[in-house]
């Protein structure tokens, strides 16, 4: 962060300043919302959790070395008393954003794959000069100010993940850090069913183009007709990627290796380069060109984007991890997240790398789906058994309507059963893997599903 005194916080964020705070105290960062992470100079945010109240670790945020709390209530510390500390934080961080006018900021959205995108621009983007990036999936109302909040003055770039789950939230993050470059990745069903249908969903979406500058650039993927339309959505230049003919950053060529890693030739009209992924699964080629575009418009050649992407690793975990068991077993896990499309992408991946191989899928709820819920994952049952698994595993009840799509496909002669929960999955699955085989698991966060891949390769005991 950039150092600020609590008198210029105050001022910022519009807080109370309770007599203990000294007004010429410097706060240097980081600012942070979880205790543990308190530094000599931090900004502990106190806010209301699920388990826990951030009030409650106010004394102990002092004594790690906070500088003061920003608080709802006086937590009895040395405190910046707000209304609402989010809203605190995204003025803080808009605040910073003002004071670093050579910051240039690239925004990622889209119904999945925001993250690896961002990973792997940042990766890309990394080379040109210091560049911060969200950990993880720190892409909503919080988690994006405490990213923003970690720019200091030799940061050039600032890679952020956009999350929306309602009208206005892509508006809102883009009010905190006003992107030049934006990048659409798709429309599809995750959180449909807090928006109400698939065309709210295009809609909050298109809120990042829409943000961008006439300067600016929106970097649309032009596989997603949906995306695509943002181009009528934005005053900045459109810059387009694909796997299709027309579009300005194309992947041409795409083959999947016996990993289900892609390779292809990554074409703009300024050169071609060949691209080798570490990642695997075919939907990553999407990420890839797009952070190939942004990278680009950034000022990187077409080399050394390719190169980079060659290398680049994945940084967040549970996408689509592969782990090979030393009896020969594959697990793919891919638990972080699911939803439609996410689900299709990995199912692809896992016929890629079975190829020849018994696999087995081991999927829970995809939440958040709305009214359709039950239609989506009848649906998804239907497309894991056309992917010809030996073995299908539903976990839970809320994933209940796979089994009904799953037996409507009668040429599928697969093994198809229903667990209630992740360890029943891992016992299910250790009874019937043989050396050779390849498991896929997958699930929405909520269902916890990370839990049987992490048991399946032995990193963490149920
Ligand atoms: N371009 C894509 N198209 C479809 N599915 C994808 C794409 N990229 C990633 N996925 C799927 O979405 C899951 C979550 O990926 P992630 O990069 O964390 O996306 P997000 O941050 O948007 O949730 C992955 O595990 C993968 O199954
Ligand atoms: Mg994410």
């Amino acid at each position: 962060m950039i150092p600020l005194s609590l008198a210029q916080i105050a001022e910022i964020t519009g807080a109370a300043r309770d007599p203990a705070a000294d007004p010429a105290a410097m706060v240097t960062g980081p600012v942070v919302i979880n205790s543990h992470q308190v530094r000599p100079g931090s900004l502990f945010a106190a806010l209301p959790g699920l388990r826990a109240d951030g009030h409650d670790f106010a004394v102990q945020a002092m004594a790690a070395g906070a500088t003061a709390v920003l608080a709802s209530r006086p937590p009895g510390v040395p405190a910046l008393i707000v209304p609402d500390v989010p809203a605190a934080l995204a003025a803080l961080a808009r605040a910073v954003v003002d004071r670093l006018p050579g910051l240039t900021v690239a925004a990622v959205t889209g119904s999945a794959g925001k993250t690896t995108t961002k990973d792997l621009a940042a990766q890309l983007i990394e080379s040109m000069g210091p560049t911060v990036s969200p950990r993880d999936s720190y892409n909503n109302e919080i988690g994006h100010p405490l990213t923003v909040l970690r720019v200091t003055r030799r940061t050039r770039y600032l890679v952020a993940e956009m999350s929306a789950r309602g009208a206005g939230h892509i508006a809102a993050l883009c009010e905190i850090s006003p992107p030049q470059l934006g990048a659409v990745l798709c429309v599809g069903h995750a959180h449909a069913g807090m928006f109400g249908s698939i065309d709210e969903v295009a809609a909050a979406k298109a809120e990042l183009p829409a943000a961008l500058p006439a300067g600016g650039v929106a970097v649309l993927n032009a596989d997603d007709p949906r995306v695509l339309a943002m181009a009528g959505r934005t005053q900045a230049r459109v810059v387009t990627f694909g796997r299709l003919p027309g579009a300005d950053v194309r992947a041409v060529g795409v083959a999947l290796d016996e990993a289900g890693r892609a390779r292809f030739t990554l074409v703009t009209d300024a050169g071609q380069a060949p691209v080798r992924l570490q990642l695997h699964g075919g939907h990553n080629v999407t990420n890839a060109l797009a952070a190939a575009a942004l990278a680009g418009q950034l000022g990187m050649d077409v080399a050394a984007a390719a190169d980079r992407l060659s290398a680049a690793v994945a940084r967040s975990r549970w996408r689509m991890e592969v782990t090979q068991r030393n009896d020969g077993v594959t697990v793919v896990n891919d638990a972080y997240n699911a939803n439609p499309e996410a689900l299709r992408a990995a199912l692809s991946a896992l016929v890629t790398m079975a190829r020849g191989r018994r696999a087995f899928a081991v999927l829970g709820q995809m939440s958040e789906l709305g009214a359709q819920a039950e239609e989506l994952h009848e649906q998804a049952g239907l497309q894991a058994a056309g992917a010809g698994l030996a073995g299908l595993i539903v976990v839970g009840k809320e994933a209940a309507p796979m089994l009904t799509g799953a037996k409507a496909n009668p040429a599928w002669r697969g093994e198809l059963l229903q667990v209630a929960d992740a360890p029943a999955a891992v016992a299910a699955v250790e009874e019937r893997v043989r050396p050779g085989d390849v498991v896929l698991v997958k699930a929405s966060r909520a269902a916890n599903l990370q839990r049987v891949a992490l048991a399946l390769t032995g990193e963490l005991p149920l």
